[in-house]
């Protein structure tokens, strides 16, 4: 159960009626603020970030000082569960994750550690209990993980190559291999998850970024599946679960089914389409085009207006950008967007 049950976003995720929109942002705490460059700059880089339990905890409520975001996210990365099984990441300036060995052969997979201790994660637990001291339940806390596929596809590459060829090449020649991949990742997010819950998340969060490179019956075979299984294994926790894909709208059917609390789109559907496909099978969160923050006011007040309208329901929403927010964006736009948001939603919900 979370311990912030009265708050906006749990609100929204019942469906219950709100006084407003609840928002966050994905990636809110990241390089568009300088303060995050500073600290970045001085801890000489975002891993040492992330594996400092301080310095995450500060980097986390960095926005929150900032803007007046309805949830918190733990500042981490979904690729570090790649360091239990024995294989080192690293994130590269301009060029993002880089891991030292890849896996695209049985014999890989051989190799790998899978008697794993989830507690090398320790720093991740240490970091959620740090997190909730501070918020101090005035503001929920998200956790979150990759989903197996999404992970499995950087594993595979190596890193972030966006064409995807040893994956493909994968996908046609060894189903077998991939599939133990899969359930070793499973097994993995099925103990990390569970301990950042133990830990005091009050919301959880799977990032399937590239399930919809998969074919329809694909994706239903590797990634959906595994996602049930996770889903699974918190349902007693009464922790909610927000799953986001990217291309939403290409999977909604298969999506429709899936046993979740909230949706997260991206900005390439239309809300509206997905709230008629979906009903009130579960909450939507998003899915504002990052490209509004780098229009001017009038057009920022209009693109929201537009959003909350076509959405079209009181109940529900959990406003968001439909991708994690870019190092270009002006720290004073993100003010602006949650200023005009707190202005113009309570027209839309209950009064
Ligand atoms: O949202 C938050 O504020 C929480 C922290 C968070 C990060 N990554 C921090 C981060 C979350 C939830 C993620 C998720 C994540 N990480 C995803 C799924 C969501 C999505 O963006 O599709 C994926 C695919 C990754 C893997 C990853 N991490 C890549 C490909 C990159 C490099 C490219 C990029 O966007 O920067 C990262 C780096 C990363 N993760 C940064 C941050 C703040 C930038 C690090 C830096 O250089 O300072």
């Amino acid at each position: 159960m979370s311990q912030t049950p009265n708050h906006l976003i749990l609100k929204a995720i019942r469906q219950e009626p709100v006084t407003r929109t609840p928002v966050w942002i994905m990636r809110q705490a990241g390089r568009y603020l300088p303060e995050y460059i500073k600290l970045k700059n001085e801890a000489g880089g975002f891993m040492n970030l992330v594996k400092n339990p301080d310095l995450a905890c500060e980097i986390t409520m960095q926005p929150l000082r900032r803007y007046s975001l309805d949830s918190a996210i733990v500042f981490s990365d979904i690729l570090i569960v790649a360091e239990v099984i024995g294989i080192d990441l690293d994130f590269i300036e301009k060029k993002g994750p880089v891991f030292d060995k890849t896996i695209r052969t049985d014999k890989d997979f051989e190799i790998l550690n899978k008697s794993y201790d989830i507690n090398n994660l320790d720093y991740v637990f240490h970091t959620i209990k740090k997190l909730k001291n501070e918020l101090n339940g005035k503001k929920p806390l998200i956790g979150f993980i990759g989903s197996p596929w999404t992970v499995a596809t950087y594993l595979i590459e190596g890193n972030s190559s966006k064409e995807f060829t040893n994956v493909q090449k994968l996908l046609k020649t060894n189903k077998p291999l991939l599939h133990n991949i899969l359930n070793l990742l499973t097994d993995i997010s099925i103990d990390y998850l569970n301990k950042q819950i133990e830990s005091g998340i009050d919301i959880s969060m799977i990032f399937d970024t590239w399930g919809s490179l998969l074919n329809n019956e694909s994706y239903e075979e590797l990634s959906l599946r595994y996602i049930n299984k996770i889903k699974h294994s918190i349902s007693k926790t009464g922790i909610p679960l927000i799953y986001y894909v990217r291309n939403t709208e290409s999977k909604i059917n298969q999506i429709k089914n899936l046993d979740i609390d909230v949706l997260g789109i991206d900005a390439t559907a239309k809300i509206g389409d997905i709230k008629r496909a979906v009903g009130n099978r579960f909450a939507l969160q998003g899915n504002l085009d990052i490209e509004v923050l780098r229009s001017d006011e009038k057009a920022m007040i209009k693109s929201v207006n537009d959003l909350l309208e076509d959405y079209n329901s009181p109940v529900g929403h959990i406003f968001n950008l439909g991708s994690g927010i870019t190092p270009d964006i002006d720290p004073g736009k993100v003010k602006l967007l949650i200023d005009i948001i707190r202005d113009i939603s309570p027209s839309y919900n209950v009064k």
